[in-house]
This record gives C-alpha cells, sequence and structure tokens, in this order.
C-alpha cells in the first residue's frame, strides 16, 4: 500500500493512497465541516461544505471527493473558506422554513450546529419562505419538506445499504424535492421496508419519527455508523 505524505492546515498528514482529503483531515484530528457526506455511503460532493483550498490551483475543492496526493498542501480554514461556508448556511436556511424552535431536531440537528460553527447569528440574506408539504401517509415516519436541505443521504441509504430505493430526487431548481415511489405518498410505496435508516441519516428534522416533539429527534447517529460500518465491511445481516 503506498502512502502519501502531505500538509494539512500546516500539519504533516501522512495517508493511504486513494484516501480522499477529508478522511486523511479526519486521521489526523482536523474538522472539516460536512453535511452531504456520510462514511459509509457514497459521496456526492453536494453541499459544497467540505471545499479546501489547495496549493497550486485557484478553484476551490470539495474534500469529500479529492483524493490526497503526494506533496499536496491543503488549507481547510482560510478567511475565503470560513466565508464561503457561512453563505452556504445561510443559503440553506433562507431557502427553505427552519423553523428551529418548533423542529424536531432542535438541538440534535447537524444543520444548526453548523450554523452555530460558522457564527451565523443572522443571515444576509432575504428569507424566501417556501410553500412546501408534509406528508404524513407513512404509518411509523414523516417528511417535512420545509426541513429539506436535499443532501440525500436518505436516498442514499435506502438504495445502496437497505436495497429498497424508495427515494429519487425530482424536478430541478427551486421545485426540487426529494420524492417517494414515483412521486407518491411515502406511506404507498410497497417498497419500504420500515427499516428507518433513512430517517436515522437525515440531518435536519426533515424526516423523523411520528408522535417526536420539538427538540424530541431520536439520537441514533451511533446505530446507523455501527450499520454502515457493517454494510462496508459485508457483515451486516
Ligand atoms: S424506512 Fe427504510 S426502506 Fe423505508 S424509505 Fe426509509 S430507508 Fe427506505
Ligand atoms: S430528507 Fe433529510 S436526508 Fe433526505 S435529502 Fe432531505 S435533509 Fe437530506
Ligand atoms: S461533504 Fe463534501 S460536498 Fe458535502
Amino acid at each position: 500500500m503506498s502512502v502519501c505524505t502531505l500538509t494539512i492546515d500546516g500539519q504533516a498528514v501522512a495517508a493511504a493512497a486513494g484516501t480522499t482529503v477529508l478522511q486523511a483531515a479526519q486521521q489526523a484530528g482536523i474538522t472539516i465541516p460536512t453535511l452531504c457526506h456520510l462514511e459509509g455511503l457514497s459521496p456526492v460532493a453536494a453541499c459544497r461544505l467540505c471545499l479546501v483550498e489547495i496549493a497550486g490551483s485557484d478553484r476551490l475543492q470539495p474534500a469529500c471527493v479529492t483524493a490526497v496526493a503526494e506533496g499536496q498542501v491543503v488549507h481547510s480554514a482560510t478567511p475565503r473558506l470560513r466565508d464561503h461556508r457561512r453563505t452556504l448556511i445561510e443559503l440553506l436556511f433562507t431557502e427553505g422554513n427552519h423553523v428551529c424552535a418548533v423542529c424536531v431536531a432542535n438541538g440534535h440537528c447537524e444543520l444548526q450546529d453548523l450554523a452555530v460553527a460558522v457564527g451565523m447569528d443572522h443571515t444576509r440574506l432575504p428569507y424566501r419562505h417556501p410553500q412546501r408539504s408534509v406528508d404524513l401517509s407513512h404509518h411509523r415516519f414523516g417528511l417535512d419538506h420545509n426541513r429539506c436541505i436535499l443532501c440525500t443521504r436518505c436516498v442514499r441509504v435506502c438504495d445502496e445499504v437497505e436495497g429498497a430505493h424508495v427515494w429519487d430526487v425530482g424536478w430541478r431548481g427551486e421545485h426540487c424535492r426529494i420524492v417517494a415511489g414515483l412521486n407518491q405518498p411515502w406511506g404507498a410505496v410497497d417498497a419500504c421496508t420500515d427499516c428507518g435508516k433513512c430517517v436515522m441519516a437525515c440531518p435536519t428534522g426533515a424526516l423523523f419519527h411520528k408522535g417526536d416533539g420539538a427538540e424530541e429527534k431520536h439520537e441514533e447517529a451511533w446505530r446507523l455508523a455501527v450499520i454502515l460500518r457493517a454494510h462496508r465491511a459485508g457483515t451486516a445481516p
């Protein structure tokens, strides 16, 4: 196994060839913010939170899909990147209807945590207040499109791990939505096994257990991590 040596934020790091910059940073104890990434699912580089600067390139690169290279010099926390991340988080908040005070994920939300991490105490952009629906047709779970940030973690976990492929992404631009089946109510899709993996994978309060109130989102990240590790190792039941 060949090894690359690189620096991330001035820290010398050794990582196996083929490792991503994100994985190399995590192994070195350096935190790069992510939203769409979930170790064990295929990377899609959708959220752009993990963008880093790599010496020699003017283009910002997503750390979750960029492989390490020998001699690479990576910066993950420059003023340019901090400003970029804050703007991205502001866009996510203003594009949807994230009313944290009445959200099931309040206090257990990756989007909210990132807003705190980037120092977003207000937005510099106008709120769009889109009209979005809530799907309560499933007998155990619900989907609130108001809180969906289109990270597609639910799509990938249901397809790649559960093998049910209930979810997809429909339409484009401001009409883009997560859809169940062929844009059916979730409860009408026979392929759903009720496993709850999509709910566990959701970083916000968009997917939730029925009956949970504000701040009652189940903290199941560790359960999902175990499932994804077992899936990768081929030992999942
Ligand atoms: S509950 Fe399981 S099978 Fe049903 S949509 Fe979610 S991940 Fe797919
Ligand atoms: S429902 Fe949740 S997991 Fe699925 S795309 Fe929206 S935010 Fe991501
Ligand atoms: S975590 Fe890399 S683009 Fe979303």
